[in-house]
C-alpha cells in the first residue's frame, strides 16, 4: 500500500476520513466538511449512535456540495486519552473499514487535537504506521481470487499541518513495520516451504541490511555436544540449522557485549513419536513464531540502524515421527553437559532452546538474554489471547518489558518462577525430564529454560503460544501471524539499550 503525507485538502476526490472526540466533539476537519456541506455530518450523527467514543465509525456516502466520494467519521474517545496506540487505531480502523470498500485511496485529515497527550505530528505518523501494520495481506498462494475480492484500496494519505516533520517521524516506523511484515510473511508460509534450510537462506538475506549472519548446520552442531537439539531434529529429512545474526550498532566501541534473543523455530511441530491429534495440526507450521519475531526484529533494528549491538540466534528444527525419530524415554544430553530424559517428545521447544540459549551465552556473552517461544498450550489457559507469558530472572528487565509492552499494545504479564517447581521435573535416570505434568506447564517449561541461562544473565522468556496467531482481526493487526514480539522488542531496545 501507497503511504503519503501531504497538507491538510478537504476538497479531494475519494474517501476523506475526519476525526471526533467524545461527545459529538468534531475536529477542525470534521467541522470544515460539516459546514461545506451544509450540515450533513452533524445530520448523520443525529440519525445514528455515533458518539465519538474510541473505535467507533461513521461513513456517509457520496456527500453532497464536495468531491469525495464518501467522508469516514472516526471517534477517539477522550481527547486526554490519546496516546501512541490510539493513533495507530485510527489508521488502522481506515484500512480495515475502507479496504474492501471499492474505494482506491483515502486521505485522513488529522488536526491537533486541544487536550490531547501527543503532538499533531505524532499522532499523524502513528495514524499512517496503523494503516501499513492493518495493510498486510499474505496472498501469494492465492491464484483465483476475482479482482472485487481483493482490496480496492491502494493509497493513503495523511494530511497534517507540518507534513514534512510527520514524515520524518513515520521514518523509524515504517522500518518497524518492515520488520514486522517479515516476520508476518515467515509465521504465514507453509512448512513444506518454511523448513529450517529455507528459513536460513530467507534470514541470509539480511545481510543487505548491514547484518552479520552465521548458519551452523547439523555437523557443526554435532560437534558442539547439541544432543537435545538433534535429538528433536533427528526424525525429520528436513535437516536442522541454527542462525546466529548480529547488528553491531552501538556507536561505542567500548560496550561490546550485546543483547541477546533467541527464538524458538520449530518449522512443524507433529509432537513427533508423542504425536498430536490430527484436529488443528496444521496450526503448528507457526510453531516457529519465536524464531520468526527474532528475525523481524534484527530486521527491524538494523533497517532502522539502531544505535545498539544485538544478537538474534534461532533453533531451526522439524519435528517428526518417524523411524529415526527419537523415542519417549531417551536420554540427550545438551551442550552445557546437562542430561534431559524425553519423557513426551512432543515437549520439544524447551530442548531445542536448551542448547541455543547456551550457545548464544558461550558465543556472544551477552548481558541480557530475551528468548521467545510458542513453548506451551498451558499459556493459553493461562493467559488466552491477549498477553504473552513472561518468566525471568531480573526485576528490572520485566518492568521494561511491561513497559514497552503496554506502549506497543502487546503486553506481557509475569508469571512466577521458583525452586518449589523443581521436583516436577525430577528424573530417575538424568538430571531432569522433559516434562512436569499438567500443573503449572507453562512455569516448568520456563524452569527447564533457566537451568540452561547463567545467573549473570539478565534473562527473560517469553511464551507467545497464545498470541502468535490471531482468528480474528485487530485495529492494527489483521488475522493471521500476528508478529507478536517484534514492536514490543523494538521498543524495549530504543527506550534502554540504544547509544549507551
Ligand atoms: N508447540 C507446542 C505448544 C503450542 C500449543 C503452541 C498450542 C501453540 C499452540 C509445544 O511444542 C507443545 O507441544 N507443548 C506441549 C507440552 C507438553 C507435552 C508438556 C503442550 O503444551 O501440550
Ligand atoms: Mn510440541
Ligand atoms: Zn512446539
Amino acid at each position: 500500500m501507497r503511504l503519503n503525507f501531504s497538507s491538510v485538502d478537504l476538497k479531494r476526490q475519494g474517501a476523506i476520513v475526519v476525526l471526533a472526540t467524545s461527545n459529538k466533539t468534531l475536529c477542525a476537519s470534521a467541522k470544515a466538511l460539516d459546514e461545506s456541506t451544509g450540515g450533513t455530518l452533524r445530520k448523520a450523527i443525529g440519525a445514528s449512535r455515533f458518539t465519538g467514543e474510541r473505535d467507533q465509525s461513521l461513513t456517509i456516502m457520496a456527500p453532497h456540495g464536495i468531491r469525495a466520494s464518501r467522508i469516514l467519521l472516526i471517534g477517539l474517545g477522550k481527547a486526554s486519552e490519546i496516546d501512541e496506540l490510539a493513533a495507530q487505531r485510527i489508521g488502522g480502523q481506515v484500512v480495515g473499514a475502507l479496504g474492501g470498500s471499492g474505494e482506491s485511496s483515502a486521505a485522513m485529515a488529522i488536526d491537533s487535537i486541544k487536550g490531547a497527550g501527543l503532538a499533531v505530528a505524532a499522532i499523524a505518523a502513528n495514524a499512517a504506521y496503523g494503516a501499513v501494520l492493518r495493510s498486510y495481506r499474505f496472498d501469494k498462494y492465492r491464484t483465483t481470487e476475482k479482482a472485487d475480492k481483493r482490496p480496492s484500496l491502494t493509497a493513503v494519505t495523511v494530511m497534517v499541518e507540518d507534513d514534512a516533520k510527520a514524515r520524518r517521524q513515520f521514518g523509524p516506523l515504517r522500518k518497524t513495520a518492515d520488520g514486522v511484515f517479515f516476520t508476518r510473511d515467515l509465521v504465514s508460509e507453509p512448512a513444506n516451504v518454511i523448513y529450517p534450510i529455507s528459513f536460513a537462506a530467507r534470514v541470509r538475506g539480511l545481510t543487505k541490511l548491514g547484518v552479520k549472519v552465521q548458519v551452523l548446520d547439523e555437523k557443526q552442531m554435532k560437534k558442539l555436544g547439541m544432543g537435545a537439539l538433534l535429538g528433536v531434529a533427528q526424525g525429520s529429512a528436513n535437516k536442522p540449522r541454527l542462525v546466529a545474526m548480529s547488528w553491531n550498532g552501538a556507536p561505542n566501541a567500548r560496550k561490546k557485549e550485546p543483547i541477546c534473543f533467541v527464538g524458538k523455530g520449530v518449522t512443524f511441530d507433529t509432537g513427533g513419536i508423542s504425536i498430536k491429534p490430527a484436529g488443528g495440526m496444521e496450526d503448528m507450521k507457526w510453531d516457529m513464531a519465536g524464531a520468526g519475531v527474532v528475525s523481524g526484529l534484527i530486521h527491524a533494528l538494523a533497517a532502522r540502524k539502531a544505535k545498539v549491538n544485538a544478537v538474534g540466534v534461532i533453533g531451526l528444527v522439524e519435528n517428526m515421527p518417524s523411524s529415526n525419530a527419537q523415542r519417549p524415554g531417551d536420554v540427550v544430553k545438551t551442550m552445557s553437559g546437562q542430561t534431559i530424559e524425553v519423557i513426551n517428545t512432543d515437549a520439544e521447544g524447551r530442548l531445542v532452546l536448551a542448547d541455543a540459549l547456551w550457545w548464544a551465552q558461550k558465543t556472544f556473552k551477552p548481558h541480557t538474554m530475551v528468548d521467545l517461544a510458542t513453548l506451551t498450550g498451558a499459556i493459553i489457559i493461562a493467559l488466552g489471547h491477549h498477553q504473552a507469558g513472561m518468566f525471568s530472572n531480573n526485576d528490572e528487565l520485566c518492568d521494561r518489558l511491561t513497559t514497552a509492552g503496554k506502549a506497543t499494545g502487546e503486553p506481557v504479564w509475569r508469571l512466577p518462577l521458583g525452586p518449589e517447581y523443581d521436583k516436577q521435573v525430577a528424573s530417575d535416570i538424568a538430571d531432569m525430564k522433559n516434562v512436569g505434568g499438567r500443573a503449572a506447564g507453562s512455569i516448568t517449561a520456563a524452569q527447564i529454560l533457566q537451568r540452561f541461562v547463567q545467573d549473570d544473565v539478565a534473562w527473560a522468556h517469553l511464551d507467545i503460544a497464545g498470541v502468535a496467531w490471531s482468528n480474528t482481526s485487530g485495529a492494527t493487526v489483521p488475522k493471521g501471524g500476528t508478529a507478536f514480539g517484534v514492536r514490543l522488542l523494538d521498543r524495549l531496545v530504543a527506550d534502554h539499550y540504544e547509544g549507551k
